[in-house]
């Protein structure tokens, strides 16, 4: 089976109805990154912070996959299919997909402060004084800005192995999961699925202007094409 490797941002899930990050009315729009989403943040004022993943943690328990994240759901059944994805959120999953690469961290889960490997699953409200097995604070299980991505390695295998990338709904501006599309072998194909891409890849990929329901289809009507 063909390796196709999918990369998504904050694009794929917003016909789900969960807001991106840099578009107009997008949530670094109305919320200070350096307040909510860093180490540092968290230490001056957490409350802020837990109510920040508090909110987003309640919406996405509202929505649900759109057609983009069941297509590549049922593309498992012609190709073998890994997600590599910069959302907390579990869309993917509750599609059916089966590999998928959290970059960043996932919004149902929580971990100790002090023990990165105590992870918990978490659905309802995380509060100050919510505390690990070893008594200490537990955090949102995000990958933070100026924190490390613990599963860059991990993607980087991912792209050199793949016949072909679908980068979805992101606006490429945060490193390293910008960097990806440079590991995938030069003669590959890549497709690039966003409203608004940006036009600054230096590899030859091939741009399908359109929002992720409708242009995911398209690209992978092409590849099954093929098969
Ligand atoms: N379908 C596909 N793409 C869409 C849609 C849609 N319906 N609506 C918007 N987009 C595109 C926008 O044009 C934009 O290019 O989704 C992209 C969203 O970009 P960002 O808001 O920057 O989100 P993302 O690229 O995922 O951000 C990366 O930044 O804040 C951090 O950790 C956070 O994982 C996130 C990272």
């Amino acid at each position: 089976m063909k390796h196709v490797v999918v990369l998504t941002g904050a694009g794929m899930s917003a016909e789900s109805g969960l807001k991106t990050f840099r578009d107009a009315n997008g949530l670094w729009e109305g919320h200070d990154i350096m307040k909510v989403a860093t180490a540092e943040g968290f230490s001056k004022n957490p409350e802020l912070v837990l109510e920040f993943y508090n909110q987003r943690r309640k919406q996405l328990l509202q929505v649900n996959p759109n057609s983009a994240h069941h297509a590549l759901s049922a593309l498992e059944k012609t190709h073998k299919v890994t997600i590599i994805t910069q959302n907390v959120d579990d869309l993917h999953e509750r599609a059916g997909s089966k590999n998928i690469l959290h970059l960043h961290g996932e919004l149902l889960k929580v971990r100790s402060t002090v023990d990165d490997s105590h992870i918990y699953n978490w659905k309802h409200d995380l509060s100050l004084g919510d505390l690990c097995e070893k008594g200490s604070q537990l955090r949102p299980h995000i990958v933070w800005f100026g924190e490390p991505v613990p599963l860059i390695s991990q993607a980087i295998e991912i792209c050199k192995s793949a016949d072909s990338l679908l980068i979805i709904g992101t606006s490429l501006q945060v490193y390293p999961a910008a960097s990806l599309v440079q590991y995938v072998p030069p003669e590959k194909d890549i497709f690039y699925i966003d409203p608004k891409p940006i036009m600054a890849l230096n590899k030859h990929v091939t741009i399908i202007s359109e929002k992720a329901t409708t242009g995911v289809q398209k690209v992978i009507d092409e590849l099954t094409k093929y098969n």
